[in-house]
């Protein structure tokens, strides 16, 4: 599948070397993409908060080469890191099309992130965005006069054939990704900006993700998303996840907490019940993410505050709350919570608005 629109005349000259720096956002989904067909095409439409604090930066130092193929290193906070080699390379391939540089400079990726690397945060959304548009900003050397709507367009489209999620990681606050009948511009091929209104109640909104389990993700996003082919309910739960992106175009405009907590937790707990009943099936979830999910639901109950969890594909639990409810609800994760983290650890974290280019 080739997207004509994203491939631009030949460049009329090569710049001999360069560099290009970004800094890239995470984001937590609220309704989860989980099943993808071919060329990274989604199977379902999701829907996700942009975070502010979880971040990757990447630099991408580039200089002309006269050899055949792609060549690159790649540095994780100042450590060669041969491990990465193999995702950039096969991203590399999937973009070459629309980047036709890729294959004329040796590269330099020098990549950090905010949060630890052993967290089991997923890093792949923000790596791949900070990526994806540290070359966009070389095509833009290359091509000055492309605007500034066709460079994060290009960039989510190149951040999404990297890792599906990580399209929805260049602007803030809150972005579409999959096509959903009632949501104009939305699109298979590129996250957008959510386009309706949005109640002042999600304006802030807080996300602490609490690190139950930090060890190397259990099942690949790769093997998970495959699962969903044959997976006896898959129909039902593409469109499940349908009819609750209705239900929040709702819930975003009436500012309806209760709601919003209803969804987005049946989306978590579907995620994971999907992974349960595959085949082959798991468990991601480990007992102290029940034992913190129990104690919100109680907590929730006893003090009416309108505090919620999400789940990505891990045990780790993100503690979503309105910013009018903050104070309450931080002190509840640190004496109530923090206890079930491995080594007390969790990261504060709120809606963020996008990702910045780094002057270098
Ligand atoms: O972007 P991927 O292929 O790593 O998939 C991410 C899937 C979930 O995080 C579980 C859900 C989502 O929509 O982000």
């Amino acid at each position: 599948m080739i997207v004509n629109e994203f491939i631009l005349k030949p460049y009329k000259q090569l710049l001999e070397n360069g560099a290009a720096a970004y800094i890239a956002p995470s984001n937590i989904a609220l309704v989860k993409y989980w099943g993808k067909k071919a060329h990274q095409i989604p199977a379902n439409p999701s829907v996700s908060f942009t975070l502010d604090h979880c971040k990757t930066t990447t630099t991408l130092k580039f200089e002309k080469k006269t050899s055949e193929g792609f060549s690159f290193d790649v540095f994780l906070e100042g450590v060669l890191e041969e491990d990465f080699k193999p995702k950039i390379e096969q991203f590399f391939k999937r973009i070459e099309i629309y980047l036709p540089f890729l294959s004329a400079y040796h590269f330099v990726i020098e990549t950090s992130n905010t949060f630890p690397h052993s967290s089991g945060i997923a890093s792949s959304a923000s790596g791949m965005s900070a990526l994806a548009l540290c070359l966009m900003q070389i095509e833009q050397q290359l091509n000055p006069n492309i605007s500034k709507e066709f460079f994060n367009k290009k960039a989510s489209f190149l951040a999404r054939l990297g890792s599906g999620s990580a399209c929805r990681s260049i602007e803030g606050d809150l972005i579409v990704w999959g096509t959903h009948a009632n949501i104009e511009g939305s699109s298979d091929l590129v996250g957008v900006k959510y386009p309706y209104e949005v109640h002042q109640n999600f304006k802030n909104y807080r996300d602490t993700i609490l690190l139950v389990d930090k060890g190397e993700k259990q099942v690949s996003s790769t093997v998970g998303h495959n699962l969903m082919h044959n997976h006896p309910f898959a129909e039902q739960r593409f469109q499940q996840a349908h009819s609750n992106m209705d239900a929040l175009i709702l819930i975003f405009k009436s500012g309806d907490l209760d709601a919003f907590i209803s969804i987005v937790e049946r989306e978590a707990l579907t995620l994971h019940s999907m992974m349960m009943s595959s085949d082959p099936y798991f468990i991601l979830m480990k007992p102290n993410t029940l034992e913190i999910i129990n104690k919100i639901w109680t907590f929730r109950a006893q003090t009416g505050l309108h505090v919620c969890f999400t789940l990505d594909a891990g045990a780790n639990v993100h503690v979503l709350f309105p910013q009018s409810e903050a104070i309450e609800i931080q002190e509840f994760i640190k004496t109530e919570l923090a206890v079930h983290c491995q080594n007390g650890h969790f990261i504060e974290d709120k809606l963020g608005l996008g990702a910045q280019p780094i002057k270098i």
